[in-house]
């Protein structure tokens, strides 16, 4: 890793860091290249393989471009242009978690793979997301889990 690297890295996390203070990142709110690691919890209930997310509480994913990632359920929510979709966050690459969304296509900062918003492989990745399924009843969206 070279200087600038190290710098870039350094400036990214204080950034997530920042949001995070202000509780952004923790309910995924996403800036480019930032990597959301911090585990949202207030308005989520993970049970066997059903992930619940009160969209009363995690407002931020009422948002178009709105981005939630939960490493307890190995899973990414996005909203994107009012669709809720969600997806394994487990990179099809090499296992690693995925954990960005800048809004148009979903990221795997570890190797560079990326994916369209309907989770379709794009650039150099060769396999797609693995799509979960997901429903809205109310102000609640339920992702069945693998
Ligand atoms: S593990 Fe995701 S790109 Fe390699």
């Amino acid at each position: 890793m070279n200087e600038t690297s190290k710098t870039r890295r350094a400036f990214l996390k204080d950034s997530c860091s920042v949001l995070a203070a202000f509780g952004l990142a923790a309910y995924g709110i996403n800036v480019a290249g930032c990597d959301t690691t911090e585990e949202p919890t207030d308005g989520i209930t993970i049970s066997g393989k059903t992930m619940s997310i009160d969209l009363t509480i995690v407002t931020a994913l009422n948002a178009d471009k709105g981005f939630l990632m939960s490493n307890n359920a190995k899973a990414i929510v996005i909203n994107d242009g009012g669709t809720f979709r969600a997806f394994s966050n487990v990179c099809p690459h090499e296992g690693n978690p995925v954990t960005s969304f800048d809004g148009s296509q979903i990221r795997c900062v570890h190797h560079g793979w990326t994916f369209s918003t309907t989770g379709t492989k794009t650039g150099v990745a060769q396999k797609n997301l693995t799509t979960l399924a997901i429903t809205k009843s109310g102000n609640t969206l339920t992702v069945t889990l693998l």
